[in-house]
């Protein structure tokens, strides 16, 4: 939908009213590597999506808030003062539960506002659908009362939402990444101290090619909240040598292997090696990316895919079949599984020539093997949360 289709929506939905109405649109995220380190407190490297979240928002003179989607059903109002018992379990969730954190933060809405949002990342495909919801009403509330922005305060006030309601104890990455990302450019973000850079992600030549299993997430709350407790039972167990150990990340990989003996239970084991392994190749994955190795970056995806796979084992056989196929193509440099696994997306680095070829195999290839249809997005490296100026667009095609 484009922005006048938008505001013709808008109109319909809630009258035309008075005040401006206002458009802001928060990106989805890919993670390019790094996986299940954040709540580990170690590096990660997301880049922000050029499709998201579009959000439309005009003041009311009263305080009635009234949240409505053009993707699914079930509108709300609810008055700004009784947000905090207005959990229905559905997509307004997300938004409420930013305005409650909002509250609780010393930050009340002084009036009512109606807003609508549009979004065009593909749900539950593990491309933070709701990260993306979740700041940009963040965003676009906290600039409508005139508070400051804050970005990382905004991706924290928005990830303790996605806590609170969606019962899935996620990290910081994905919200981080949806305030803070920038056009041609990953973020390496410290996940413990939450500082972070921007590296510029130049892949002339190269595309990013995400692959959509469109597998459905089984059990993904519980197995996430899984890998979370071994985690933290790899640390308790690593504190008989570090007693400060707070985070398993905070180790090297020569001081976990000098004393990965005192984790006892096998698997545990196997779940601290791979966070060890992965921190590490964020870091040598933006060396490369620095030096414009890509070939190099392309292996270190190749081998976080495999540990994924066989150490932390949260892939499936869907995101298995996916890169295996996309490694058959002469040109793709690197290949893995990304988000939380389970179903959801890969992710791929193929040469700009071996584009087409790439998605007509693996489609065509995972299709015979999965039974599933794939579906794939050629993407470029977008712009975090901010404010659209839809007003000149829109009085032009007024006139
Ligand atoms: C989900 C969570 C993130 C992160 C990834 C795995 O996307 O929301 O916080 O833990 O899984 O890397």
């Amino acid at each position: 939908m484009d922005a006048r289709q938008l505001a013709d929506r808008f109109e319909e939905q809630y009258g035309s009213g008075e005040g401006e109405v206002r458009f802001f649109h928060a990106p989805g995220r890919v993670n390019l590597i790094g996986e299940h380190i954040d709540y580990n407190g170690g590096y990660v490297l997301p880049a922000a999506l050029e499709f998201g979240t579009t959000l439309l928002i005009r003041p009311r003179s009263d305080r009635m808030l009234r949240l409505s989607s053009t993707n699914f059903p079930y509108p709300l109002t609810v008055a700004v003062d009784e947000t905090a018992d207005a959990k229905t379990g559905e997509w307004t969730d997300y938004p409420v539960g930013v305005v409650v954190e909002l509250a609780k933060s010393g930050r009340e809405l002084s009036r009512g506002y109606d807003i609508l949002v549009h979004g065009d990342i593909p749900n539950g495909a593990g491309l933070s659908s709701s990260a993306s919801l979740e700041v940009a009403v963040a965003y676009a509330l906290l600039t409508l009362e005139g508070h400051p922005i804050d970005r990382t305060d905004i991706a924290q006030l928005s990830q303790r939402a996605e806590n609170r309601f969606a019962g899935v104890n996620c990290g910081i990455m994905d919200q981080f990444a949806v305030a803070n990302g920038k056009r041609d450019h990953a973020i390496l973000l410290m996940c413990d101290t939450l500082e972070f850079k921007h590296v510029p992600f130049r892949t002339e030549g190269y595309k990013l090619v995400i692959g959509n299993t469109n597998k459905r997430r089984g059990l993904f709350d519980s197995k996430y909240n899984e890998r979370r407790a071994q985690c933290d039972e790899a640390v308790r167990e690593l504190r008989q040598a570090f007693p400060e150990l707070e985070l398993l990340a905070q180790l090297d990989a020569a001081r976990y292997e000098a004393n990965k003996h005192l984790i006892r239970d096998e698997t545990v084991r196997k779940r601290a090696a791979h966070v060890i392994a992965e921190n590490g190749r964020v870091l040598q994955s933006v060396e490369a990316l620095q030096r414009h190795d890509l070939e190099r970056f392309g292996q270190l995806m190749i081998a976080s895919h495999e540990s994924l796979r066989d150490l932390y084992e949260v892939s499936c056989e869907e995101l298995d079949v996916m890169v295996e196929e996309a490694l058959r193509i002469e040109g793709t440099a690197g290949s893995r599984m990304t988000g939380a696994g389970f179903g959801g997306c890969t992710v791929s680095l193929v040469k700009e020539s071996a584009v087409p070829r790439f998605i007509e195999h693996v489609g065509e290839a995972y299709q015979r093997r999965t039974g599933l249809a794939a579906e794939f997005y050629v993407c470029s490296v977008g712009d975090g949360v901010k404010e659209q100026d839809c007003g000149d667009k829109l009085a032009a095609e007024g006139e």
